[in-house]
C-alpha cells in the first residue's frame, strides 16, 4: 500500500532530449510535497510501476516515422491493465514527422484514460523556455493528483 498518491514519468529517449523533459516534468512534480514520483528510463520501467499510480506520463521519441520501439514494447506490456478514467500525459522530442507522442496519445485514449490536451510534442533539443513548461507541468499535474 503506498502512503501517498503516486505520480508514474516514463520515457523512452534515444539521445537524452525526451529525457530532458521528463526529468522537468519530476523536478516540477517533486516540489509538491505527499506524492511519490516515479522517474524511470523505460528499459527499467515494469508494469508494477504504473498499477497503482495516479497519474502516468508517457515520453517517447519519433524514429523512422514510428514511436521509439522500447516504448512500443512497453505499451504492449502494459495493455492488459485497467487504466481507465486515469490522468495521462503524453511528450516526447521529434526531428520532422513525430508520430511518436500521437502515438502515445492514441493508445492512452483507447484505454479509456484521461490525457492531457494538447499532447506536448517538441521539435528537436528542448529550450529553456520548453523545459520551464514541463517544470510547471510537473507542479500542475502533481498537485491536480494530490487533489
Ligand atoms: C535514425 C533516426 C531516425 C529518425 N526518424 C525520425 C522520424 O521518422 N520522424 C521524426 O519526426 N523524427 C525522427 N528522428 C528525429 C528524432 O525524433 C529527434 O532527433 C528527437 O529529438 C530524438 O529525441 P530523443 O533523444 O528523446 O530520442 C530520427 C532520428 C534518428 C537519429
Amino acid at each position: 500500500m503506498t502512503a501517498h498518491p503516486k505520480i508514474a514519468i516514463i520515457y523512452a529517449s534515444g539521445m537524452g532530449r525526451t529525457q530532458l523533459m521528463a526529468e522537468a516534468i519530476a523536478e516540477g512534480a517533486r516540489t509538491v510535497n505527499g506524492i511519490d514520483i516515479l522517474l524511470k528510463d523505460v528499459s527499467l520501467a515494469v508494469p508494477e510501476d504504473i498499477k497503482d499510480a495516479s497519474a502516468i506520463l508517457l515520453g517517447g521519441s519519433t524514429y523512422n516515422h514510428k514511436l521509439i520501439g522500447s516504448m512500443r514494447s512497453f505499451l504492449d506490456r502494459i495493455k492488459d491493465i485497467d487504466l481507465k478514467g486515469k490522468v495521462g500525459v503524453a511528450f516526447g522530442s521529434y526531428g520532422w514527422s513525430g508520430e511518436g507522442v500521437p502515438a502515445i496519445m492514441d493508445w492512452m485514449k483507447s484505454k479509456g484514460m484521461n490525457p492531457v490536451e494538447p499532447s506536448l510534442s517538441v521539435h528537436q533539443l528542448p529550450n529553456e523556455k520548453v523545459i520551464q513548461d514541463f517544470f510547471m507541468l510537473g507542479q500542475v499535474v502533481a498537485e491536480g493528483t494530490k487533489g
